[in-house]
């Protein structure tokens, strides 16, 4: 292949892998709220400057690379050494980090007394999700948030396990979770959509499977979708998804998961209410539908791996079935 084609290959392909890195539902560059808005202006910034001063570089190394006579001046040498390599450096960076940590204070305040506040505790390897309603109500789901567009929203973040990472690149930076710790990080979405939020510190076993979504929806939307939240799970409308929830609370599921209205209250795992009614299974691990939910409970560690709920691969398979189409029945 010669310089030409490869370089006619490589420029799309390059220019393709930036502009697919830039935008999408999981970019800090492609900000939906004012603190996500704040970083991509520093990435700019320190790209834009950091672009300028290579070609500074690259040119003064081409001038004085290119052959010239020994007499050419000394004392213009020692002022170019010392201009760019001590007096350009300490202003540059001087200025960078002053601009830097007036930028700071916004990123780490706390959201207005007021705000709504929502907990996020992570677990291994899912995220527990609660609504502190104004009534007093605990509204409790996984890997899931949703939030109202144009206000800010406190979250109050903490783990029981190992150190995990809270991240939605397009709403804000990232904060860690620490075991003992209660952490906060504060965000002001400014346009609706779902983006993707991450688990960014190395966790364990299945930290890449740690993922959830953030639904940015309009106001009156957010009020909707809490008060259905806060509702009891439904009950199963056919003889399958009937047989579905018996045979639940009776192989122990209960002692794990909570189903709101049933017998089922257990706590270390997630609360499922309603999540026949979420866009993913298993923290992003799978699509949610009746046949990803058979084959989660039939051998989670298989999608999983290190996974803490059991695999019920000893089960009836009609009884899986029901399970399924009983857990799909919860919206
Ligand atoms: Cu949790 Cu990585």
């Amino acid at each position: 292949m010669n310089a030409a084609t490869l370089t006619a290959r490589a420029v799309p392909l390059v220019t393709f892998g930036f502009a697919a890195g830039c935008t999408g539902v999981q970019s800090a560059l492609d900000p939906a709220g004012d603190e996500a808005a704040r970083i991509a202006l520093l990435f700019w910034v320190m790209t834009g400057g950091a672009l300028v001063i290579w070609a500074g570089v690259v040119a003064l190394a081409w001038y004085y690379g290119r052959p010239h006579e020994a007499s050419e001046s000394r004392t213009r040498d020692r002022w170019l050494i010392v201009g760019t390599g001590v007096i350009f450096p300490v202003v540059v960076l001087t200025m960078l980090l002053a601009w830097g940590l007036r930028m700071l204070p916004p990123l780490v305040s706390r959201a207005p007394e007021g705000s709504l506040t929502v907990e996020v505790v992570g677990e291994q390897w899912w995220w527990r999700v609660r609504y502190l309603t104004p009534d007093g109500t605990t509204v409790e789901l996984a890997n899931e948030i949703r939030l109202p567009v144009g206000a800010p929203v406190q979250f109050r973040l903490s783990s029981d396990n190992v150190i995990h990472s809270f991240w939605i690149p397009s709403l804000g930076g990232k904060m860690d979770m620490i075991p003992g710790r209660t952490t906060y990080l504060a965000v002001h979405p400014t346009r609706t959509g779902t983006f993707a939020g991450a688990c960014a510190e190395y966790c364990g076993t299945s930290h890449a499977y740690m993922r959830f979504a953030v639904q940015v929806v309009e106001p009156e939307a957010f009020e909707d979708w809490l008060d259905r939240q806060r509702q009891p799970a439904v009950e199963p409308a056919t003889p399958l998804a009937r047989r579905g929830r018996d045979v639940m609370l009776a192989s122990g599921c209960g002692a794990c998961h909570t189903v709101r209205g049933t017998r089922a209250a257990g706590t270390i795992a997630p609360d499922l209410t309603h999540v026949g009614g979420r866009l993913s299974l298993a923290a992003g691990t799978l699509p949610n539908d009746t046949a990803s939910t058979a084959r989660w409970i039939i051998s989670p560690d298989r999608m999983k791996p290190g996974v803490h709920m059991p695999a019920f691969h000893m089960s009836d398979a009609g009884d899986v079935r029901a399970m399924a189409a009983y857990l799909e029945a919860l919206r």
